[in-house]
């Protein structure tokens, strides 16, 4: 785990690193030396626009004098906003890309560290950190850096490696996903994850065609599989290139964890922020929040409620909450964000 931070609980000011990366870099930090080829500015709305930031505002405005995790630091947008509104407000960035917490700011208020957000548990175990905090924000997907920049091979439109690794903590890139699983495997992770109609066609091509290394070569056999009509409503890899992301980042089971966890961490009148991009990742949020605002564990058959339990959590909204036109607008991006918070009350 790599931290950089400035003051917490009594540390000195200035960064700390811990830990060195244990596998090989790949392709995208062995070109830059570690670091992306250009550096943003921190803060730099370059690496990503953060999304809702008035709302993420006002809906952690009641943690405002605490702690928050914000376990998607990615630009840092989001934290950037909290620290500038709230004075008293102290932040732990967590984002499992080290591009992410390479370029974060020294800032006496902001620790950023380098791991899965499905592990809050072994960040907050640290000792600079509070056991539970007042609020946590989790901004899910990809950052605008990662999708643009070359080699990382998240988009179809960008030549380069097939990797598509959030961070060095996912085992296999696309390319050793797509070289190596079976027609079965690859057809349901397109089913599955990109709810992609054509799922068997693709499949069967891919298998028929790889090995793929190449971003543009993967898209062009995925272009070539599906018939004509379906390639008139984008481009026809979109759905295949997120369903391989979700899957070579295992991103459903880290969410499903850390949702778990994420409620225990949360300090009694703390608040949840979920945004979400994509419908089965807010279906997750979704179902986390009411089966934790519930909270009854009797067994459905039971006319009435016998297991006595309180609810230690209540949903904040009750609608999700989406980007305004204007927002969409400025930043199309952010057309597929569903926002939802919640708080601890016991
Ligand atoms: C949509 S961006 C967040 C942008 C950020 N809110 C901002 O304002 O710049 C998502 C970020 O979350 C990170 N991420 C995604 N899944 C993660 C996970 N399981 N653990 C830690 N970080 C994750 C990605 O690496 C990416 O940097």
């Amino acid at each position: 785990m790599k931290v950089r931070c400035g003051l917490a609980r009594g540390q000195s000011p200035g960064c700390h690193r811990e830990g060195p990366l244990l596998r090989p870099l790949p392709l995208w930090r062995q070109r830059s030396g570690g670091l992306t080829m250009d550096q943003p500015t921190p803060h730099d709305q370059t690496y990503h626009i953060p999304v809702m930031v008035p709302e993420v505002l006002s809906w952690l405005e009641p943690a405002s004098q605490g702690w928050i995790v914000d376990c998607t630091y990615g630009g840092g947008g989001h934290s950037r906003a909290l620290l500038d509104r709230y004075r008293a407000v102290r932040i732990v960035g967590i984002d499992r890309d080290p591009d992410a917490v390479d370029q974060a700011p020294d800032d006496p208020r902001l620790a950023v560290v380098e791991a899965n957000y499905a592990n809050i548990d072994e960040v907050l175990g640290r000792a600079e950190f509070p056991d539970r905090v007042e609020g946590i924000l989790c901004d899910l997907g990809v950052s605008s850096h990662q999708l643009d920049t070359d080699g990382r091979g998240f988009s179809y439109h960008r030549a380069g490696s097939l990797d598509m690794r959030m961070g060095p903590d996912a085992d296999r890139s696309a390319a050793d996903l797509v070289n190596t699983a079976d027609e079965q495997e690859l057809m349901s992770i397109f089913k599955r994850y990109g709810e992609e109609r054509h799922a068997r066609a693709i499949a069967a091509a891919i298998v028929a065609q790889r090995p793929f290394h190449d971003t543009t070569d993967l898209a062009t056999c995925v272009a070539g599989a599906v018939p004509a009509a379906a390639r008139r409503g984008g481009h026809p890899a979109r759905k295949v290139f997120q369903a391989l992301r979700i899957a070579v980042n295992d991103e459903l089971a880290g969410l499903t964890a850390f949702m778990d966890s994420a409620f225990e961490r949360l300090a009694t009148g703390g608040r949840i922020v979920m945004m979400a991009y994509h419908s089965l990742e807010d279906r997750i949020v979704k179902r986390a929040f009411v089966d934790r605002a519930r909270a009854c564990v009797c067994p459905p058959d039971l006319p009435v409620c016998v297991c006595g339990a309180n609810p230690d959590f209540r949903i904040l909204t009750p609608k999700a909450v989406r980007p305004t036109a204007a927002e969409i607008e400025n930043n199309p991006r952010s057309r597929s964000a569903v926002l939802r918070c919640g708080e601890r009350i016991l």
